[in-house]
């Protein structure tokens, strides 16, 4: 029995896509645990381009099962489209994808309330990808407002559940938002039924499911969607994203215990980027940045916003490897920095004339931070077709034996291209 974890390190978006897609040969399941459509994957293989956003990318290898898990956040109509758009592209999608009857369900007043709390908050929004991702997980953890996957399949209860919830959103949004457009509760329900009798067939007790697949001793790979650093307990909070996106969200996310997980892989870029509010420390906001974010593709796959760059933060790049409890690094996004002449990682921070290597628990103290740098030479030649270790440059090398001894973990992978053979696999 083997079960491996791929989580991202850093604030997200660290290309976890192009490694569970990588280890899905080796594995007969594949789980999706938190985060909803927020999330967005771009996967490249046979020279055609797969964008994902809460499918997990198991879904693209013939014979493997992906499921999605209790403690994903679903918009039904947009699973729905997504699934109707990968058919399009020639895969399959049949008895190969796995829904959890207990995942929350995101309905359009989480997305309207969403819009008016990120509003509110004027010169600081977090910047959500206003998906209702927040505000659905919001109605979860109170219980009063929730509906689950499951619920949708008892018509009666359902529709009266959805009347006294929309009724009660309604005069919640026209009181903060007097011209507010009032939502329909009964052409709500119509759509949400469309959906669910769309998505039924795969509507299963996803628990049972990957317990039944353990005693077989099939093989499970956990992918994780955003970053450690988004985790809504151990992240930059407010600045994260509503679920427990590090490796912690696996256990309650999946029903799977986290001793069964055998492998832990923390994928973290080469530098660092993010998108949305809140502070980041070796942000660039110079030609090296726009450099990277240019050469890096660095805009959003789901919202298509420019994302923030900087130099890999290795102070915290280390507390979300510490958080996640991984054996080893994928290192993404090498190729990258391949132009750069010098490049440089924070090794500690500096903050109130002290210096640290411990990452602030306090958004203000993050802010605060003065990172302090290791500069390195750069290697100014196109790695792109590295398939081994010895065909990097010694200067890519020592680029990354410094990212395993600052962060902590060995290298295990190194990427440095966006195909699937453009890997250096099992250092
Ligand atoms: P939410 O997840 O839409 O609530 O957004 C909360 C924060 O998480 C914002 O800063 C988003 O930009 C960020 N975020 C959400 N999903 C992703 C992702 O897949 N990659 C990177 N950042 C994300």
């Amino acid at each position: 029995m083997s079960a491996t974890a791929v989580v991202g390190l850093q604030w997200g978006d660290e290309a976890k896509g192009k490694i569970v897609d990588l280890l899905t040969d080796q594995h007969d399941v594949v789980v999706r645990y938190q985060g909803g459509n927020n999330a967005g994957h771009t996967v490249m293989f046979g020279g055609n381009k797969y964008k994902l956003s809460l499918l997990p990318a198991g879904i693209l290898r013939p014979g493997v099962v992906s499921v999605i898990a209790p403690g994903v956040v679903i918009n039904p109509s947009a699973l729905v489209d997504e699934i109707e758009s990968i058919r399009k592209s020639g895969v399959h999608v049949g008895d190969n994808l796995l829904v959890s009857d207990r995942a929350h369900v995101i309905f359009p007043y989480h997305i309207e309330e969403e819009r008016v709390l990120e509003s509110a908050r004027k010169d600081n929004p977090i910047g959500t990808t206003m998906r209702g991702i927040g505000t659905c997980y919001r109605d979860k953890a109170g219980r009063t407002h929730a509906i689950r996957v499951g619920d949708l399949y008892h018509a009666s209860s359902f529709r009266q559940r959805l009347d006294e919830i929309v009724a009660q959103k309604n005069a919640i949004l026209t009181a903060l938002v007097p011209d507010f457009r009032p939502l329909n509760a009964r052409s709500i329900y119509d759509e949400y039924s469309r959906c669910a009798e769309r998505l039924a067939e795969h509507v299963v007790d996803t628990t049972r499911y990957l317990h039944a697949a353990l005693d077989q001793g099939r093989r499970l790979l956990f992918e994780a969607a955003q970053g450690t650093l988004l985790d809504i307990d151990h992240g930059t909070f407010p600045y994260v994203t509503s679920s427990n996106s590090s490796a912690c969200g696996i256990h309650s996310g999946s029903g799977v215990p986290e001793r069964k997980i055998t492998r832990m892989i923390g994928v973290a870029k080469a530098y660092t980027t993010r998108v949305g509010g809140g502070p980041f420390p070796t942000e660039l906001h110079d030609e090296i940045g726009q450099h990277i974010r240019d050469v890096g593709h660095e805009y959003g796959t789901v919202t298509g916003r420019p994302r923030r760059c900087g130099w890999l933060d290795a102070v915290a790049t280390r507390y979300g490897a510490r958080v996640s409890g991984v054996d080893g690094l994928a290192v993404m996004l090498l190729d990258v920095l391949a132009q750069l002449p010098e490049l440089q990682i924070a090794v500690a921070y500096e903050i109130d004339g002290g210096r640290t290597v411990e990452f602030p628990s306090h958004v203000e103290t993050l802010s605060r931070v003065r990172p302090l740098y290791r500069t390195l030479p750069g290697w100014r030649k196109d790695i792109s077709g590295a398939r081994r270790l010895a065909d990097l440059p010694p200067q890519a090398r020592a680029y990354l034996d410094t990212v395993a001894e600052l962060v902590g973990a060995p290298v295990q992978i190194v990427s440095v291209g966006p195909d699937r053979e453009q890997t250096i696999l099992d250092l």
